[in-house]
């Protein structure tokens, strides 16, 4: 039975009234939600509502809302020490490379650099790569998401308003479409797989006539596409990229920031698609919400001397003791719950879509899951004042849903989501649908 909530309630109201006297602008507020407490995938506000949380804080706490165990490890360490800066050594940083390198998505030894978030890891990346190879250019695609410092924004592309007011960007990135397989921009040749086809026109449209392929130092892409609309890229398309870069001397760099530490079901999305790339960069779900990321590289790569980049905060041992307890729970537990429940998620939302013609596709792996909606099931145009209200109604009948993409609601509960919590919050998410629908397709009388 789904119930509907009065929001905000007067002392959310009168706390969102203070933040506007006082904090930026410039905060993507997706609607009037004000934490009190977590626990688990439940989180209630400050007039006692509660709620099922499937964003997870922008896919960030991976082990759910203050896990006792991820709590235990930071109260620890906050009364051993704080901080010490990166001048200095600690053991837990020290673990926190070895377990990073343990889970590395290649075979040979890695490297870590702690950053702070995932626009630092990202931007460590291109710094990297630049130093290694010697090289200066870049390419990342459309729809991508990467981050919004600078060099990071340059290659973020999934919005127009992420770069609007902030001309110039770091020069040297040129985007190329993502393998989007329900969206398909280019032409491919009979019979080509359609990720090949991407490659293909990296190869002879971008390296052949716009930048010299010894010019590149890599190719930074998200495994799935976060902001972008949680996209899983065509078939063929990864291992194409990767023969592509073998052959020119290229660095594949994968954004794992919001698609890494479990959430595919796989400590890495690139598992998902049998290629090792080359650095890794990783934040959000790696310490449960403690501010904490990794640019995770094979060591001969990580080549670059001392004082070449640093950091204050990086290695933060708060931030590495949340790390580490983390990932023991993913490694324990969660990866594992990734991929069944996410099974049972998807398996759910097909059922919900076979019901709903707003609904043009179901997509995703374990637990980052899309929903895309679009006005008509032939053309696929998107429907983004549909899926706006599903957002909204969702969150007035107690669960707090994100968007992605142009039109899709992102389902990317914390990995220790429960089958009955997925059922729960299904239904509120059905029910939101269902009067999107009758709202938004409804002619007025
Ligand atoms: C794939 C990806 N990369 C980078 C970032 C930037 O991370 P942060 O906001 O921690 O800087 C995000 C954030 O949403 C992301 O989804």
């Amino acid at each position: 039975m789904v119930t509907t909530l009065k929001l905000p309630g007067p002392v959310a109201r009168s706390i969102i009234e203070r933040d506007r006297a006082v904090i930026s602008a410039s905060y993507p507020r997706a609607y009037p939600f004000v934490m009190d407490h977590g626990k688990g995938c439940e989180v209630w506000d400050v007039d006692g509502n509660r709620f099922l949380d499937f964003a997870a804080g922008i896919a960030v706490v991976s082990t759910g809302h203050s896990h006792p165990k991820v709590v235990k490890a930071i109260q620890d360490q906050a009364e051993r020490f704080i901080h010490i800066s990166s001048d200095y050594y600690h053991e837990k940083w020290v673990q926190l490379g070895e377990r990073l390198h343990q889970i590395a998505p290649f075979e040979e030894p890695a490297s870590s650099f702690m950053t702070n978030s995932g626009t630092e890891s990202v931007e460590a990346a291109i710094k990297l790569a630049r130093y290694h190879t010697g090289r200066s250019q870049f390419i990342g695609f459309l729809g991508g998401f990467h981050g919004r410092t600078m060099g990071a924004l340059a290659f973020t592309a999934s919005k127009n308003h992420y770069h609007k007011g902030f001309f110039p960007l770091m020069n040297g990135v040129v985007h190329v479409p993502f393998p989007d397989p329900y969206h398909p921009f280019l032409l491919g040749k009979p019979g080509e797989p359609y990720g090949e086809t991407v490659v293909r026109y990296i190869e002879e449209q971008v390296l052949g006539k716009v930048i010299p392929a010894d010019e590149v130092a890599g190719v930074l892409v998200e495994p799935v596409q976060g902001e972008g609309g949680y996209i899983v890229p065509a078939e063929g398309f990864f291992p194409a990229l990767r023969e592509l870069c073998d052959r020119h001397g290229i660095l594949l760099i994968v954004d794992e920031v919001q698609s890494g530490m479990g959430r595919t079901g796989k400590w890495w999305a690139i598992e998902n698609f049998g290629v090792e790339p080359d650095i890794v960069c990783a934040a959000k779900g790696i310490a449960s919400g403690v501010p904490l990321g990794a640019m995770v590289a094979r060591r001969r790569i990580m080549n670059w001397p001392k004082g070449s980049h640093g950091n204050t905060y990086g290695g933060n041992p708060l931030a590495c003791a949340a790390a580490l307890a983390t990932i023991e729970l993913i490694e324990e537990n969660y990866l594992e719950n990734a991929t069944r429940v996410g099974a049972l998620a998807r398996e759910r939302l097909e059922a919900i879509s076979a019901r709903h013609p707003s609904i043009g596709q179901v997509r995703g792996l374990g637990l980052m899951l899309g929903v895309e909606f679009v006005k008509d099931l032939q053309t696929r145009e998107p429907d983004e004042h549909l899926r706006d209200q599903v957002v909204d109604l969702a969150f007035e009948r107690g669960l707090l849903l994100l968007g992605c993409g142009k039109s899709v609601v992102r389902i990317s509960p914390p990995l220790c989501v429960s089958a009955a919590e997925i059922e729960e919050g299904l239904e509120i998410f059905e029910e939101a649908v269902r009067l999107a629908e009758e709202y938004v397709r409804t002619p007025a009388a």
